[in-house]
């Protein structure tokens, strides 16, 4: 595609994203992963959207990902919400992963809060923890930014340390102590996937720095970064990484009861933006 077209791209979702959001900026795109799905329950909803029908995007077909976008509100707050999201697993091209993110900060949303359900390799994370993500190490191999600069978004070489907003984390980590939460903060390492790790890749991501790993959201980020949005990410611990015998299954019931705390928590962070 060339340049012209990838932009074309975004705008006509971007045009899209406004005729659901009936020309309302949402405050925060907020992409729920594996599962966490629920947190809509806690939103006034009053628009939906198939994956499949936003121009340029797909249907998602991995179990526990709705593929649907969700406009409305969060106490106050208007909030563009992915049930799901595209993965670079199911073969999707980077671009079309990272379209939406782009198209919202198109749209003029300012905030990036992306979730994921993540295999934790620190010993003191537990199953149906939340980690707030400080930081990433991208392992994808593919980069949303490789090709010609996307000059209407952003510049060539951004920083991306610092990618986490020290803003957002501070009113998460107050939310979180008001809820009683015991929220972890840590490294996502982003791998391909789908496969699960080898015990081997789980002690050279520990030996990296790495705290949880799992296989999207770093696209996004680094997307979302590039286009000048404030990002925040938090991992919904699923299962100890290289654990034998876990299976999606069990990510998503791990993921299941660890729901109702980070809807809580992204109710609050949302609440304050
Ligand atoms: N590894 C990679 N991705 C994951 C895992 C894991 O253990 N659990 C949930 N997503």
């Amino acid at each position: 595609m060339t340049d012209d077209a990838r932009m074309t791209a975004v705008n006509a979702a971007s045009g899209r994203l406004a005729e659901l959001t009936g020309d309302v900026v949402p405050s925060a795109l907020v992409v729920l992963g594996s599962g966490l799905s629920g947190v809509v329950d806690a939103m006034e909803v009053s628009g939906e959207l198939p994956f499949g029908e936003l121009p340029g995007f797909a249907a998602s077909a991995v179990a526990g990902h709705t593929g649907t976008f969700v406009f409305g509100h969060m106490g106050a707050t208007p909030v563009l919400v992915m049930m799901g999201r595209l993965h670079l697993y199911e073969g999707h091209p980077v671009d079309q992963v990272v379209l939406p993110v782009r198209a919202a900060a198109v749209l003029g949303c300012k905030v990036l809060i992306v979730t994921n359900a993540a295999g934790g390799i620190t010993a003191d994370l537990h199953v149906g923890q939340t980690m707030l993500i400080a930081d990433h190490i991208n392992l994808l191999g593919v980069n949303p930014l490789t090709g010609s600069n996307l000059d209407a978004l952003g510049t060539r070489f951004p920083p991306m340390a610092g990618a986490y907003s020290a803003r957002i984390n501070m009113l998460a980590v107050a939310a979180a102590e008001e809820l009683g939460m015991d929220l972890a903060e840590g490294v996502y390492a982003a791998v391909p996937g789908p496969n699960y790790e080898t015990a081997a890749e789980v002690r050279a991501l520990r030996t990296l720095g790495a705290d949880a790993v799992g296989m999207s959201t770093v696209p996004e980020v680094i997307a979302g970064v590039h286009a000048g949005m404030e990002v925040a990410g938090f991992s919904l611990i699923a299962n100890v990484a290289a654990d034998v015998g876990h299976g999606h299954a069990d990510v998503l019931a791990a993921v299941g009861s660890g729901t109702p705390l980070l809807t809580s928590l992204l109710a609050a962070i949302l609440g304050r933006l």
